[in-house]
């Protein structure tokens, strides 16, 4: 499903030219391919994640995000900052139409009624008159009525497409026997410590595409010193994080990593210039724990 013709206009000539550091991890970005979603909408393969950025440092890291390359931004009610992501896409000069903005409706504004309302403040906070993407955050209260809202600002042409976070395969499955429209992915926890192989083979056979939330577990478990992604990313010239990210990309995951930082920022744009191989790609499946690594939010 990943797409290497398409490339999202803007985002190629500014990670072009960012430097490359002699002796460093490589930080020229190439564009970022798209994947194309079950309605046939077209969504970048890497995006910037938002949780617990807020106010003005929220503000700067999504612009700068944008005016590195991103395009994709992943935001939610629950993160406090839907007001912050855009006023950083109305300061990075993007065009609303080249930038894909995801958010989500929390679980107290689960249901029809609450839902409709809850996605037009969202869209007021942002700015915005559509969204590209809406997931239900987590399968808790009125999950179908929820859904029922969200089919209908779809047709309305108010979201270019909709789906799920943290469903596992009977809440999906439920969901899907009341829907008329199939969701485009279900955004969960995955990483090298969490590989979720079951749920991306059962979300591809259905046709839906996994979105990776934490794709770096959050750093947690070591990761980024993980001696075996360190020797990995050595024999590629490309940091841990790096060789994380072509990880999820190679298996057909979408991922939104977050940082703060500018640099991080713009290293993790460059995993699209490299292969992990077999090898590689054996060695990093021997560090699934298969758990979660975040136990205080499930
Ligand atoms: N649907 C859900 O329930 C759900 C739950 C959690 C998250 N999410 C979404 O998924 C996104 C990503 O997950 P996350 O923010 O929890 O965690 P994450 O992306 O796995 O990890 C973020 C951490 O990694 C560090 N980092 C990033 N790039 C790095 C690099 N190249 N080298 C070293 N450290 C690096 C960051 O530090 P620096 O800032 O110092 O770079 C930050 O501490 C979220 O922002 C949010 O949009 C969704």
């Amino acid at each position: 499903m990943i797409g290497r013709r398409s490339v999202l206009k803007g985002g190629a000539l500014a990670a072009a030219t960012l430097a490359i550091g002699a002796g460093r991890p490589s930080f020229a970005a190439p564009a970022i391919p798209v994947v194309r979603l079950n309605n046939g909408v077209e969504m970048p393969a890497l995006g910037f994640g938002t949780y617990s950025l807020r106010g003005d440092l929220c503000t700067e890291s999504v612009a700068d995000a944008i005016a590195a390359g991103y395009r994709l931004i992943d935001t939610a009610k629950v993160y406090e900052n839907e007001q912050a992501v855009g006023a950083a896409i109305r300061k990075s000069g993007v065009d609303r139409k080249s930038l894909f903005v995801t958010s989500k409706i929390w679980v107290d504004d689960s249901g029809y009624e609450k839902g409709k309302r809850a996605f037009q403040e969202t869209l007021d906070k942002l700015g915005l008159d559509y969204l590209d993407l809406y997931l239900i955050h987590r399968p808790r209260g009125d999950v179908a009525g929820s859904w029922r809202a969200m089919e209908e600002l779809h047709r309305a042409g108010k979201i270019r497409a909709i789906g799920v976070s943290n469903f596992d395969q009977p809440q999906l499955a439920s969901l899907l026997e009341g829907a008329t429209v199939k969701p485009a992915l279900n955004q969960v926890e995955t990483h090298p410590f969490f590989q979720q192989e079951a749920e991306l083979a059962s979300l591809r056979s259905a046709g839906m595409l996994l979105e990776a939330w934490a794709p770096f577990a959050e750093g947690r478990n070591g990761l980024f010193g993980n001696p075996v992604l360190q020797a990995i990313g050595q024999k590629h010239g490309k940091s841990a994080a790096q060789v994380v990210l072509r990880w999820h990309h190679q298996r057909g995951a979408v991922v939104i990593p977050r940082s703060s930082n500018p640099a991080h920022r713009r290293e993790n744009l460059a995993i699209f210039d490299f292969q992990l191989d077999a090898d590689d790609v054996r060695r990093i499946a021997a560090l699934d724990l298969d758990r979660s690594q975040f136990p205080e939010w499930t």
